[in-house]
């Protein structure tokens, strides 16, 4: 599998040359680029940086309050995120993406959190919290690399500049594989697969078959996008609205059902546990009135 489409000359964090305008991208491609950049970047604890505290203010500002409202809950899931360690230069991307992208900033800390949460109460054998946590902190990365005036454009996309917007996990599995000099880490892949869809109908892969981490993040990412405002929509979902957009992803079998229960869950003031979600059957708000999002310009 290659990504075409590529939007600008790619560089690392350190401004050393990654891929070239239009050069096409496949796993052979970023071998090539992780042999020519060996380096060994040491480790550094999130406890040690500013994300905790960017963290703790999200999970306690608008909507995040209440579903962050079990406070022994929320300081575990902050404690885990304290024991993990990244790489010096995927810190290096993180505190980079806060000064020209805060948005996605800030997204990719609440998706972590909240994607925590959910591997805390499922307790699924085969998903790991810090990992999830992870996947979480980079999936969005790459957004950086793209065009502005894409990422900010409050019109319609055209069909040429959705497909920039789509190299973007590509980006984020380049830099990851780059900083941790493999193309095999399980957030590597994680970062790619994040658009995926359970039907196959997420991008860029066109693969159904997702892991239980990736999966976790996915309504978590949605719901988030949803929510936040966005140059291409007249305002914000409301909570009820993108909730009810969940549901119907999950009836068409795009997203899994227990997952968002368990969002549904915390939106709730009594959160009743995820298998007693009763899910309304018809829609409890409607979505903002203008919203570009999937509308592409002739
Ligand atoms: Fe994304
Ligand atoms: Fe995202």
């Amino acid at each position: 599998m290659t990504c075409t489409h590529w939007p600008q000359i790619l560089y690392d964090i350190d401004g050393n040359l990654l891929v070239k305008t239009d050069q096409e991208i496949s796993e052979k491609v970023i071998e090539v680029v992780i042999k020519q950049n060996q380096t060994t970047s040491s480790q550094v604890l999130l406890a040690q940086t500013e994300i905790i505290n960017d963290i703790v203010q999200r999970i306690n500002s608008g909507i995040y309050k209440v579903m962050f409202s079990d406070k022994a809950n929320s300081e575990r899931i902050i404690a885990i995120i304290r024991e993990i360690s990244f790489a010096e230069l995927i810190i290096r991307e993180l505190e980079n993406l806060k000064i020209h992208l805060p948005d996605t900033y800030h997204h990719i800390l609440i998706v972590a959190a909240l994607s925590i949460k959910i591997c805390l109460d499922l307790n699924t054998e085969d998903s790991v919290p810090h990992q999830i946590a992870k996947i979480g902190l980079v999936h969005d990365i790459g957004k950086s690399r793209l065009p502005v005036n894409i990422i900010e454009k409050a019109k319609p996309l055209t069909q040429a500049e959705f497909k920039i917007i789509q190299t973007h996990p590509w980006i984020d599995h380049l830099l990851v594989s780059r900083y941790l000099n493999t193309t095999k880490s399980f957030i590597a892949k994680a970062a790619l697969c994040h658009h995926e869809r359970l039907d196959g109908s997420g991008y860029p892969l066109g693969i159904a078959e997702i892991s239980n981490s990736v999966q976790t993040i996915i309504p978590c990412d949605i719901f988030d996008a949803l929510i936040s405002h966005r140059p291409y929509r007249s305002e914000p979902f409301t909570i009820r609205a993108a909730l009810d957009l969940l549901v119907e992803e999950s009836k068409r079998g795009k997203i899994s059902k227990k997952l968002v229960n368990c969002m549904i869950s915390y939106s709730r003031k009594d959160k009743p546990h995820y298998k007693d979600v009763k899910v309304s059957q018809i829609n409890r708000d409607d979505p903002p009135k203008i919203n570009y999002y999937g509308i592409r310009e002739e």
